[in-house]
């Protein structure tokens, strides 16, 4: 079974993406504390440990304010 790594997991995408294949693939879906996507060593961390065939990427501040407050 494919390995599948979610990110953003508990977002709108993430949470749907994860429903969505897991049924056919082995899928790993950290919170944000288990996987901050800013924090390099923290991603290495986790690729080395589950070693994912594939990712989807979801995490992301999508506030669109926020984002144009601090950019
Ligand atoms: N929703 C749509 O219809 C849609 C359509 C097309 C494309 N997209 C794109 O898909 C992406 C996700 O959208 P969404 O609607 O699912 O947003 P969302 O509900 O706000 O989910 C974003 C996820 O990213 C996580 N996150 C934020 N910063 C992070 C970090 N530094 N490390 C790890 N996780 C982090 C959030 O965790 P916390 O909740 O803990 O902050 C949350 O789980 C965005 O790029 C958006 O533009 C969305």
């Amino acid at each position: 079974m494919k390995r599948l790594l979610i990110t953003g997991a508990s977002g709108f995408l993430g949470r749907r993406a994860a429903a969505f294949y897991s049924e056919t693939c082995e899928i790993c879906a950290p919170s944000r504390t288990e996987l901050d996507i800013t924090d390099l060593e923290n991603v290495y961390a986790v690729f080395r440990r589950f070693k994912p065939h594939c990712v989807i990427h979801c995490a992301a501040v999508s506030d669109l304010g926020m984002c144009e407050k601090d950019p």
